[in-house]
């Protein structure tokens, strides 16, 4: 057995980072974390609190921070972890249409980045995490000992989001959710902090054709030529 490691995942929306890293992670018996889900779960609570964040100093932002815990919860049912916002269950919600809309823009804030990186750098302290996300590879964990970058044909990934909203039973209309995911992306790419792009080392997995076994197979065998399993 090697000593543990910290594997990061990067790439746009909708491209199949969380399934992959869900499953690498439960493969390895590392620790999942899914930091999309900690910006959506601040952002539900700025929509919630109808908090007017475009007009919020930098100190009033970090109040808010002050006020929010996110952890996570195994859910036996589902076998993933649920997001839990100052103990509340919000898996569901902050998936929904409402958070996506706001969230690319609410995570652009640097009070938000920098509180969040901290906290994901703390539970990379014990190492043996996978963590997926959007500055993993180039801001989180600069070092860390796998870096991948995942991507997959635009349409391919609006189809996958299409059905995952269908499978919830909520409604929407896969142009609607193209033109969302187009503006994530733009949205991730051009801000100004952490904006997403592939670390010089990461590398690149375009999972267009591929499903989660055989994403799984092929992280495996990198992990294997690399000697890092
Ligand atoms: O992975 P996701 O789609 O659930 O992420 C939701 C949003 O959060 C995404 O539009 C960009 C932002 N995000 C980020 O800025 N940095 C991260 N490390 C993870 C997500």
């Amino acid at each position: 057995m090697t000593k543990p490691i910290i594997i990061a995942i990067d790439g746009y929306s909708s491209c199949g980072k969380s399934t992959i890293a869900r499953a690498l992670a439960k493969r390895l018996n590392y620790v999942f974390v899914d930091t999309g889900a900690m910006y959506r779960g601040v952002s539900l609570y700025i929509l919630r609190n109808n908090i007017d964040w475009q007009n919020s100093s930098e100190k009033e932002v970090e109040s808010i921070l002050d006020k929010i815990t996110i952890t996570f919860e195994y859910n036996a049912e589902t076998k993933n972890s649920d997001t839990i916002l100052n103990d509340e269950n919000v898996e569901e919600e902050i998936r929904g249409k409402e958070v996506s809309e706001v969230v690319s823009q609410i995570s652009q804030l640097r009070a938000i980045r920098t509180r969040m990186v901290s906290l994901q750098q703390k539970a990379g302290l014990k190492k043996g995490l996978v963590m997926d996300g959007r500055d993993i590879g180039t801001k989180v964990f600069p070092k860390a000992e796998l870096k991948l970058f995942m991507t997959a044909d635009p349409k391919i990934r609006a189809q996958r989001r299409f059905n995952e909203l269908k499978s919830k039973g909520k409604e929407s209309s896969i142009e609607e959710i193209e033109e969302n995911l187009k503006i994530r992306d733009y949205n991730d790419t051009h801000r100004e902090e952490h904006p997403l792009k592939k670390a010089i080392d990461a590398i690149e997995l375009d999972n267009s054709y591929l499903d989660k076994d055989e994403q799984l197979s092929w992280v495996i065998r990198l992990l294997n030529e690399k000697k890092l399993s």
